[in-house]
């Protein structure tokens, strides 16, 4: 398993793990996150080679705080949609964090099983960081 520190090839990408990870403590600079005092910021290559973050923004009613990556999702769509590739996630003082829970699931729908992420344990696939995922292919044909 390759280092969390090395850049690494998909098949037609070069994915810059550095400039993510970078962009991903830049983004968690602009969290608003009076509650938590816990900046996030998540950065995401994606399939057209741009790049696209976000952080979290929480709210007084303490469940409906989004996380950085469900502003990111919505950079994704609100900038010309694609796919995610690779993602990293970082705290203000550059700390990596891993996606909560629905977190994944969110990465999963616009990323896929195949779409990379920056674990403790390395540069892993959503596939394995949420395994037997659901997916749309549980729903019904519409
Ligand atoms: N947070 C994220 O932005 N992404 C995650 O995947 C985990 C948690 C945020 C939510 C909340 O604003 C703060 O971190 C503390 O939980």
């Amino acid at each position: 398993m390759p280092s969390s520190e090395t850049t690494e090839t998909t098949e037609t990408t070069e994915i810059d793990w550095d400039a993510l990870r970078s962009a991903a403590r830049q983004a968690a600079q602009h969290a608003y996150c009076p509650y938590s005092g816990l900046q996030v910021g998540a950065a995401a290559l994606c399939d057209d080679g741009r790049t696209v973050d976000g952080c979290n923004v929480e709210n007084a009613s303490y469940g409906l705080g989004l996380c950085a990556e469900c502003t990111m999702a919505g950079q994704l769509r609100r900038t010309g949609g694609g796919r995610f590739v690779a993602v990293a996630c970082r705290s203000g003082a550059g700390e990596l964090l891993m996606p909560c829970g629905r977190c994944r699931q969110v990465l999963y729908e616009l990323g896929g099983p195949d779409c990379l992420v920056d674990t403790p344990r390395g540069i892993l696939p959503m596939s394995e960081v949420l395994p037997d995922a659901f997916g749309p292919e549980f729903l019904p044909a519409h």
